[in-house]
């Protein structure tokens, strides 16, 4: 940890722009004005479990209510409303037919061509009725594992509800993993059921699903797999196995349109996202039904100030955490009209993004910034594709997700996308806290660019240092969270022990959060500036990698002796992967060292996928090491960067290998 206490420095610099919440949208907010907000944290003060209590009580429908709201019996394995009964599916399908929303629009899919297809609440609801029974009827039961591998669509996120319907389990792979991560999913979650698309499109391409399930169940160790479904996007050419390979619009033929719901224990695990953490192996973070459907419909009013009358556009896959909180459960849990987009942000032009707000006068739009700093290269580029160009007066707020949002980005967005009306919530989360967690409120909090402002109500966020000791403002450390809150993550998937020992280490005391990012507050605001990863967790386009999974798909290829792997700041994609590599032969240079590293590169693709890539490839005769043989990541990153190495070098074994590590192949 203490390695990266030198980032700090580069985030004190002063920001000194506020920008105040429009008297118009905090009039109207479900939060208005800091008063508000504080008063809600001060009733999560003065009665942690009550103010729960209320609000689970306020926001979900159970179906047997809770006595019991926080149990801490067997921290850290936390329960929340123990006792009570409920069902996902049911809060944002049935909850949404009985209050009025039936044939209001659930889901406007825009399809890569522009296509659109809508699907009311009352068919989204029939539609995922079918597919659960269509389920049950392959033997798909409460407690099952079900692989969702699937492209953006509404099937992809009916599917989800199908399972949480029927109480299985579901583990969405994002579309872009290779067989061998498929594979090593299906295996630690066990699962029974693979749910998939012939094909996928994207950017006007059709790009395989059904036959990379295929290869992941050929590759072997798979003994649980019963039923592969699938369902019918491009009518491209694949493969069928008899008996285990299904149509989706064969299976759902013919079923009931009425499903009842499979009541399930609040701690019951909706669903496993897999994650990657500091070593080798992905974690399955295991979610709980009650306390992240809270967390889904109780951010949604309050980051996103959802009204009736919103278009909500998440532009998330639903293979990573922020499509299931924000696409496949939040909106509909209150009962919104949002977008559910299956392309690419740049085709078939750079400026699709805004054109499609324009389309369907979204109001809400959430994205990561990684889009945000590659539209605006575009935009400098080709000048059609600038957001002028596109009608944006349906906009009222606008976020952010997935890694630190620069001030000149943010700038950008709130001029030229918010046309300086429109708030932005820079939204601090992760996959293991299941919702926001850091963010402002758009009604109430004033803005900095740069900084995700407060923690939501009764998040008991803290800055600490390595003993777990409180940080004054001003200091930089590391980024803890207090007490329990309703939609942490439970468990790791089949690992307790190290649940325990990522999230609540005993060097903190053993009953702190861990976030794994490091974070400043400033002096005077108390505002959080997330500084980065603490561990070695990489963020390259708002996705997540370990540079250990990397080092260990390239240590995997016959001509690699070792590998170490280093994030490099990023103009687009904020973070690139930058990978020292050590062969068994002597260290090639010239076109061979290009050829060679074009090689690793497609062989991480397919080892992890195309998005662990290395962008860079240093060759060298070994890696910079101490002499009890550890090896110096500090200086690799400095490495990385280019910069003069300033630091003491006397405790390298070899320093004459440093020049070699200096060129890229
Ligand atoms: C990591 C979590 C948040 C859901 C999608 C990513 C980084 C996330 C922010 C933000 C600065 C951020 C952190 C975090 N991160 N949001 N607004 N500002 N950093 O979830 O894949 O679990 O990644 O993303 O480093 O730990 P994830």
């Amino acid at each position: 940890m203490a390695e990266n206490e030198t980032k700090h420095e580069e985030f004190t610099l002063q920001e000194s722009r506020v920008f105040q919440p429009p008297a118009e949208f905090a009039a109207k907010a479900a939060i208005s004005g800091m008063q508000a907000y504080e008063k809600l944290c001060a009733e999560a003060a003065t009665d942690y479990e009550g103010f729960w209590a209320r609000l689970a009580r306020e926001n979900i429908d159970w179906h047997k209510p809770f006595t019991s709201t926080l149990d801490e019996s067997n921290a850290p394995f936390y329960k929340w409303f123990g006792d009570g009964q409920l069902n996902a599916s049911y809060n944002c399908l049935d909850r949404n037919l009985a209050n009025g929303n039936a044939d209001k629009t659930a889901i406007i899919f825009e399809a890569d061509d522009g296509t659109v297809v809508r699907a009311s609440y009352r068919e989204l609801y029939e539609r995922v009725c079918k597919f659960a029974n269509g389920l049950k009827s392959r033997g798909i039961k409460k407690g099952d594992r079900v692989i969702i591998y699937m492209s953006m669509s509404i099937e992809g996120v009916a599917a989800m509800q199908a399972c949480a319907r029927i109480g299985a389990t579901h583990s969405v792979v994002f579309g872009g993993f290779s067989a061998k991560s498929l594979q090593e999913r299906i295996i630690d979650a066990g699962a029974v059921a693979v749910i998939t698309a012939d094909e996928q499109l994207r950017g006007g391409k059709s790009l395989p699903l059904k036959a990379i399930v295929d290869e992941a169940l050929a590759l072997g160790g798979i003994t649980t797999i019963r039923d592969v479904i699938v369902y019918k996007r491009t009518g491209g050419n694949i493969a069928f196995q008899e008996g285990r390979d299904t149509w989706l619009h064969e299976l759902v033929d013919g079923q009931s349109a009425e499903c009842e719901p499979e009541w399930v224990d609040a701690e019951h695990p909706l669903f496993i996202l897999y994650t990657s953490g500091s070593t080798g192996t992905p974690k399955g973070v295991q979610h709980a039904t009650g306390g992240f459907l809270l967390w889904a419909a109780l951010t949604m009013k309050w980051t996103f100030d959802i009204k009736p009358s919103d278009v909500f556009w998440c532009t998330a896959d639903i293979g990573w955490v922020t499509g299931h909180t924000y696409i496949a459960y939040g909106p509909l849990a209150v009962g919104a009209t949002q977008i559910v987009f299956e392309g690419v942000p740049t085709y078939p032009h750079a400026g699709r993004f805004w054109e499609t707000i324009a389309k369907h006068k979204v109001s809400i739009f959430y994205t990561a910034p990684t889009a945000i700093r590659s539209l605006i290269k575009a935009s400098d580029v080709d000048e059609k594709v600038h957001p002028k160009n596109f009608d944006r007066s349906s906009l009222r707020l606008l976020g952010s997700v997935g890694e630190p949002i620069n001030p000149e980005a943010w700038m950008w967005y709130y001029k030229n996308v918010g046309e300086e009306r429109c708030p932005i919530v820079d939204t601090f989360w992760q996959t293991e806290t299941g919702g926001h967690m850091i963010t402002p409120l758009p009604g109430a909090t004033p803005l900095v660019p740069g900084s995700c402002t407060l923690p939501l109500p009764g998040i008991m966020t803290a800055i600490v240092d390595e003993s777990g000791a409180d940080v004054p403002n001003g200091q930089g450390g590391i980024l803890v969270v207090k007490r329990p809150w309703p939609s942490m993550i439970r468990t790791i998937w089949n690992n307790p022990d190290r649940f325990r020992t990522s999230y609540f280490p005993e060097e903190l005391g053993g009953k702190y959060y861990l976030a794994g990012d490091g974070a400043i507050r400033n002096k005077d605001t108390g505002y959080f500036t997330i500084t980065g990863r603490i561990d070695d967790v990489l963020n390259v386009s708002g996705h997540r990698m370990g540079t250990m999974e990397i080092e260990s798909a390239l240590v995997g290829h016959p001509m690699v002796a070792e590998a170490a792997v280093v994030g490099k700041p990023d103009e687009t994609t904020g973070e690139s992967i930058c990978a020292f590599v050590v062969l068994k032969q002597a260290r090639p240079s010239g076109e061979d060292a290009k050829k060679l590293a074009a090689e690793l590169r497609t062989w991480v693709a397919k080892e992890i996928g195309p998005i662990a890539k290395p962008k860079e490839i240093r060759f060298g005769d070994n890696l910079p090491k101490t002499r009890s043989g550890k090896i110096m990541r500090r200086l690799l990153r400095v490495l990385a960067k280019g910069e003069a190495i300033t630091q003491d070098v006397s405790t390298l074994e070899n320093p004459a290998i440093l020049d070699q590590l200096k060129e890229s192949a």
